[in-house]
C-alpha cells in the first residue's frame, strides 16, 4: 500500500473510534446513565438499568462499552452483572458538569443531531437551496444552546463586556441602558447580560420558534423579573429602536442576508449605541492544510451553517469560515464607519465592536 494511503487508512480508523465514542457518548447523556453513576456511586449493570428505567442487557453493553472504550472505570473481574463500574471525578466534569468550560456533552449532542437533516444536505448539494435551522430537532438546538451557554454564564458578564469600558460604563448607568441580543438561540447570552447589569433591559430577538419557546422556558427560573424578554423576530425587521447596544453572538455567518440584517442593526441604534459581534475566530485567509479550528469549522460549515444560510434566496452564502475581511466588507457595505476587532482571548471566537 502507498505511505499516504497508509496513512489515510489508518487516520480515518481512528476517525471512526471517534465517531463511536460520540455515539456512546450521546447514549450515556441523553439516557441519563453518567448523572446515575456520579449520583449514587459505582453500580452494576442491572443496579444501574434499575435506577435510569432503562433495560439491564442494553445497558451492560454499553457498560462494557465504555470501560473498554476507557471513559468509565471497571473494578473486578466477576460475571458481567457482578461488575461494577464507576465514573471518575475529573470525566463526570466534562460530561455533566453544565458550568463547567470543559463540558463536552452538548458538542457531542449537536454532533448527533447535525446527522438527522443529512438527505436533506446532500438535497441541497445536487439542487441548490439550503436546510432550514427548524429541520435541526432538539439535539441540535438544545446542544447549540448548552454549548455556548457556558462561555455566556462564565465569561460574558464577567469579562467580555467589561472589557469594552465606555459599553461597560453605559450598562451601569442612568437611565438605564436597552440591549438587543439579536439572533439569541436559547437565550442564555440575553439571560447572562442582565444578570451580569442589574439596570439593563435585555430583548431576546430569534426566528426560529422552538428557540424562543426554550429561552423563554431557561427565563421562568432566573428570577429576573420584567428586564428580559424573548420575542420571534428576524433580525433585519429590527428598526428605530434606539438601542444602546445590540450583541450577535455566532449567528452573523449563519445568516442569509447578512448586509440587509447589519443595515436593519446600525439603524436601531441609539446615540452612542454599538454592535457586538462574536463570530468563529477563522484564520485571517484561507490555507491547507488547516489548524483543528478550520477542520472544525468546514465540517460544521457543510453540515449545518452554510445549509441554514442557504435556506433562503438570494443567499450571501457565508459558511462558517467567516474570515474577518468578509465581516468587514458587510459591516461596511451596511454603512458602519468603524469595525473593531477587539483584543479578547478566545479560543473559538473573534469579537467585533461597529460603531455607525
Ligand atoms: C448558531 S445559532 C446561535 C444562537 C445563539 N446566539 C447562541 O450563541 O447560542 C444561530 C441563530 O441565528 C438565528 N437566525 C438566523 N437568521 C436569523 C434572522 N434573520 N433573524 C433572527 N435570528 C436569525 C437562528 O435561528 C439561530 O438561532
Amino acid at each position: 500500500m502507498a505511505a499516504d494511503a497508509e496513512r489515510l487508512a489508518e487516520r480515518l480508523f481512528e476517525a471512526v473510534l471517534g465517531f463511536g465514542d460520540v455515539y456512546m457518548v450521546y447514549v450515556g447523556d441523553r439516557l441519563g446513565l453518567y448523572r446515575a453513576l456520579a449520583d449514587h456511586g459505582a453500580a452494576t449493570a442491572p443496579e444501574l438499568a434499575k435506577a435510569t428505567g432503562t433495560d439491564p442487557r442494553y445497558v451492560r453493553e454499553w457498560l462494557e462499552q465504555q470501560a473498554v472504550t476507557g471513559i468509565l472505570h471497571v473494578d473486578g473481574e466477576q460475571a458481567p452483572d457482578e461488575r461494577r463500574y464507576s465514573i471518575s471525578d475529573g470525566h463526570a466534569e466534562v460530561l455533566l458538569e453544565r458550568d463547567s468550560l470543559n463540558f463536552m456533552a452538548p458538542f457531542l449532542r449537536m454532533m448527533v443531531g447535525m446527522t438527522r437533516p443529512l438527505p436533506s444536505v446532500l438535497e441541497a448539494f445536487r439542487n441548490g437551496g439550503g436546510v432550514a435551522y427548524a429541520d435541526f430537532d432538539a439535539d441540535f438546538v438544545e446542544g447549540q444552546g448548552d454549548a455556548n451557554r457556558v462561555q455566556f454564564v462564565n465569561l460574558l458578564g464577567q469579562s467580555w463586556l467589561p472589557a469594552l469600558p465606555d459599553v461597560d460604563e453605559r450598562l451601569r448607568a442612568d437611565p438605564p441602558a436597552r440591549v438587543a441580543d439579536v439572533a439569541c438561540g436559547v437565550g442564555w447570552s440575553t439571560i447572562s447580560i442582565a444578570r451580569a447589569y442589574p439596570k439593563v433591559r435585555v430583548e431576546g430577538f430569534d426566528l426560529d420558534e422552538e428557540s424562543i419557546r426554550l429561552a423563554r422556558e431557561n427565563l421562568e427560573t432566573q428570577g429576573l423579573g420584567d428586564r428580559v424578554g424573548f420575542e420571534v423576530r428576524d433580525a433585519a425587521e429590527l428598526a428605530g429602536e434606539g438601542y444602546d447596544l445590540i450583541t450577535v453572538f455566532e449567528a452573523v455567518h449563519d445568516l442569509s442576508r447578512p448586509v440587509e440584517v447589519l443595515r436593519a442593526l446600525r439603524e436601531a441604534l441609539g446615540d452612542g449605541g454599538r454592535v457586538l459581534i462574536a463570530d468563529q475566530r477563522a484564520a485571517e485567509s484561507f490555507a491547507a492544510p488547516g489548524d483543528e479550528l478550520e477542520r472544525m469549522l468546514y465540517v460544521w460549515s457543510v453540515m449545518h451553517c452554510l445549509p441554514v444560510g442557504m435556506a433562503e434566496q438570494p443567499s450571501a452564502g457565508t459558511g462558517a469560515a467567516m474570515r474577518p475581511d468578509t465581516l468587514r466588507a458587510y459591516a461596511e457595505e451596511a454603512g458602519f464607519s468603524e469595525v473593531e476587532v477587539l483584543p479578547i482571548d478566545n479560543d473559538f471566537w473573534r469579537f467585533y465592536l461597529l460603531a455607525p
